[in-house]
């Protein structure tokens, strides 16, 4: 199967590097302190799903009702504890198959950028060495309406100067292919439950395989 496509946008988390455990123990540290139940499988659900919205599910196990001054006070402590743990981060955590797909890519033509529903995104580009690599990032601080909503690709595919239409979007969560598929775009499924979930175009057998459809 090929794809004729102008430009590739990836998700972040999930895809090109993994801050899953990050994004875990700093839920988890927060969780415990409130006397919160939280496991890996709840963390699963949050995959795509923005910061707050990640809340609210960790919350539907709460006891009692908090004001939105305190939810936001325990997003901001949950982001400094995951900020403090992206520092362990570096150029080691971009594997040699995503580096060097990417570099592929870019040698046949393709513009390249991120779609990601991270506040934290350039942050963590500039730890693993992506700094200054991509055509265009959309992220977090550009939307208001996270994935399934298509802003964050729509909003990338603004900045590459690219129709919707021409270009692929790689995701590691349903509700990222859901997104892609809304905004008119070809959506790549890679791990998690993207694969398979049923929405998607196509299932990637590896990061490297979009060598093999585009
Ligand atoms: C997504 C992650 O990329 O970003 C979610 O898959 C996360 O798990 C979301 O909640 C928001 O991230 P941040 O860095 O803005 O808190
Ligand atoms: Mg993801």
């Amino acid at each position: 199967m090929k794809f004729q496509k102008k430009a590739v946008i990836f998700d972040l988390d999930g895809v090109i590097c993994f801050t899953d455990k990050f994004h875990y123990l700093a839920w988890k540290a927060l969780a415990d302190r409130l006397g919160i139940y939280f496991d890996e499988k709840i963390n699963d659900r949050l995959r795509g799903v923005s910061r707050m919205a990640s809340l609210e599910i960790i919350l539907e196990r709460a006891t009692k009702e908090y004001t939105q001054a305190e939810k936001e006070a325990f997003a901001e402590e949950k982001n400094n504890t995951y900020r403090e743990l992206l520092k362990n981060m570096s150029p080691k955590d971009l594997t040699d198959e995503v580096r060097d797909t990417l570099n592929e890519l870019r040698a046949r033509g393709y513009k390249l950028s991120i779609g990601s529903s991270s506040k934290n995104t350039k942050f963590i580009l500039g730890q693993i060495g992506l700094g200054d690599f991509f055509d265009a990032i959309a992220d977090g601080t550009d939307i208001t309406h996270s994935k399934p909503d298509p802003e964050v690709f729509l909003k990338s595919a603004e900045k590459l100067g690219i129709d919707p239409a021409d270009c692929a979007v790689v995701e590691d969560a349903k509700a990222g292919i859901q997104a892609a598929k809304a905004g008119g775009m070809t959506a790549l499924a890679l791990f998690g439950d993207a694969k398979g979930c049923g929405e998607e175009d196509y299932d990637l057998k590896s990061f490297s395989d979009l060598l093999n459809i585009l």
